[in-house]
């Protein structure tokens, strides 16, 4: 996929989810906050977007790092920020590279809701690698994934890919996250989209 040019012409049909994904996403993350208070911690919004989620996260008490490729993605973050009147840190960066970007380190809960499925074997085996090193020894790793199948735009990924990316991870769980895609899409690209938790071993 390319992701800028997506942006750039107004293709983020990603946005348009529906009430049954926002309601198993909050779900997750009150797994996540369960047993602690508010302020949670250090959360970072991999391939944030237009920051939905990272912001969705602010709202909720963390302390929220969104780093994307696109700039337009992360201009459309920053006027949403500025709407919902919170605070998160956007970063223009490359999952591949998270510690060149900049970011530090400590992150309690790592969101991926898209990025990591449509990288190729190597990116994702250095997103394993950057997404280890700045995450906290107790974090939480939340990917969104479609599994692996010839369609167009999503290369998607197989639980065995998830775990070769992430050595030093256990898949503690796998759930469907309910996304939907407009009807024509939803036949043409087969999402069949799940959720991934990982935990360190
Ligand atoms: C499916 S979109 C999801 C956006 C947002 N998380 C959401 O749910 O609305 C995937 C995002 O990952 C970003 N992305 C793709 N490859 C990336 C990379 N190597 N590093 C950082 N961001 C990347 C894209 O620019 C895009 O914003």
């Amino acid at each position: 996929m390319n992701w800028k040019l997506a942006y750039a012409i107004g293709f983020h049909p990603w946005e348009d989810t529906d009430p049954p994904f926002a309601s198993k996403l909050a779900d997750l993350f009150d797994r996540e906050e369960r047993g602690r208070e508010s302020p949670y911690g250090r959360a970072l919004d991999l391939g944030t977007g237009s920051g939905i989620w990272g912001i969705q996260l602010a709202k909720r008490g963390w302390q929220v790092t969104g780093l994307d490729i696109a700039d337009k993605a992360l201009r459309r973050a920053r006027d949403r920020m500025q709407k919902a009147g919170v605070e998160m840190r956007l970063v223009h960066g490359d999952v591949t590279a998270l510690r060149a970007a900049g970011i530090g380190s400590g992150f309690r809960l790592v969101l991926d809701t898209g990025t990591f499925h449509d990288l190729n074997s190597a990116q994702r085996g250095a997103m394993g690698q950057e997404v280890s090193a700045v995450a906290a020894s107790d974090a939480t790793v939340l990917l969104l994934v479609w599994p692996k199948r010839s369609r167009p735009l999503i290369r998607g990924a197989d639980r065995d890919e998830v775990e070769a990316a992430f050595p030093g991870w256990k898949v503690t769980d796998v759930e469907p996250s309910h996304f939907r895609l407009p009807k024509i899409l939803e036949l043409l690209l087969k999402p069949d989209e799940h959720w991934y938790r990982l935990r360190r071993k």
